[in-house]
């Protein structure tokens, strides 16, 4: 049986693979048409967010059983086609919890001294000292939308930088939450209290541009915001107008409604944006996890009809 990769995957996930007798294409940065050849001939698909299985892809694979994640979110694979079609799909939901944890962690330190734009001034021959001046995390307001795996791991390490936590999420308990230190809240009064609001949610109908004028109009002045979730979750026209406004002081992404993000995004734009090209599980550690675990779960598969997070 064939398995196609379409992302780059981890060695060590390879070889689980070739070790098991499945035959590995491995062709990440293929363009959807390339996407539609390749994946006719094949049992299985391994993916990272790069590869979009649309409807088409879909409709194009013959003989495909299993379309595996190597990451956490679900949203570029079009689900309901799959089941149709009667392909399993499974992810690797906590492989890279920490690595996202901690690339959320150096976006919020990095956007509050301004690091990434003091470092582009020094190697320009700068020295503006009164240009970047920065922000304390200490004693600042955290909101956290989304208090599952990561958000929560964010919670925690925000709580050791003596930060106050806030977080809003409709699927857990005040309970659960104050145990850990955290505050459960409303939407609207995290965006009333916050200093900085960090995003880690899924991308859902829901959750859809949940943050757009309408939100940032509710923030405080100068808030600063992290999107290491998902693109899509923020209205990017609404946050770029709210920067201008003055409403927001920062913003640091990982992620765009459109990746790659074209050079010309107006967010790009701005200095008070920074930008990192979907990151957050890019650690050595992350990729060997999520590689090696959708191998293992692929193979069992494929190969002993064992179905794990599908
Ligand atoms: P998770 O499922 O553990 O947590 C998501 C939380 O969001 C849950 O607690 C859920 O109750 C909450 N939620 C759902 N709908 C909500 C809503 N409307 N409002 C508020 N909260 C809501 O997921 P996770 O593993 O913590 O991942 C969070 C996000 O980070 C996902 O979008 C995932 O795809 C993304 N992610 C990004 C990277 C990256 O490279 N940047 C890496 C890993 C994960
Ligand atoms: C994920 O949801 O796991 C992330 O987007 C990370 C990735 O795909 O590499």
């Amino acid at each position: 049986m064939k398995v196609l990769i379409s992302d780059s995957l981890s060695e060590e996930g390879l070889e689980i693979l070739r070790q098991a007798g499945l035959e590995v294409i491995y062709k990440p940065g293929l363009s959807p048409e390339e996407l539609k050849q390749e994946i006719s001939e094949v049992e299985g698909l391994i993916i990272r967010s790069g590869t979009k299985v649309t409807k088409e892809i879909i409709a194009s694979a013959k003989k495909l059983k299993v379309i595996g994640r190597a990451g956490t979110g679900l949203d570029n694979v079009d689900i309901p086609s799959a089941n149709e079609r009667g392909i399993v799909v499974m992810n690797v939901p906590g492989g890279n919890t920490l690595s996202a944890a901690e690339h959320t962690l150096a976006l919020l330190f990095a956007m509050a001294r301004k690091i990434p734009q003091a470092n582009a001034s020094v190697r320009k021959g700068l020295w503006e000292r009164k240009k970047f001046m920065g922000v304390e995390l200490n004693g600042k307001v955290l909101g956290i939308i989304g208090l599952g795996r990561i958000g929560n791991i964010v919670a925690e390490r925000a709580l050791c930088l003596k930060m106050q936590v806030l977080a809003y999420d409709p699927f857990v308990t005040p309970d659960h939450a104050s145990k850990k230190g955290i505050e459960l809240v409303s939407l609207d009064e995290l965006y009333k209290r916050a200093d900085f609001i960090t995003i880690h949610t899924p991308l859902t109908k829901e959750t859809h541009h949940l943050l757009n004028k309408e939100a940032f109009a509710k923030m405080k002045k100068g808030v600063y915001i992290i999107n290491c979730a998902r693109g899509g979750i923020i209205d990017e026209e609404a946050l770029h107008e709210a920067i201008l406004l003055g409403k927001v002081a920062g913003a640091a992404l990982d992620v765009f409604e459109k990746e790659p993000v074209s050079v010309d995004h107006p967010l790009l734009k701005l200095d008070q944006v920074i930008a990192t090209p979907h990151l957050g599980a890019s650690t050595v550690e992350a990729q060997k996890v999520v590689a090696v675990e959708i191998a293992k779960q692929v193979v069992d598969f494929l190969l002993s009809g064992i179905v794990r997070n599908a």
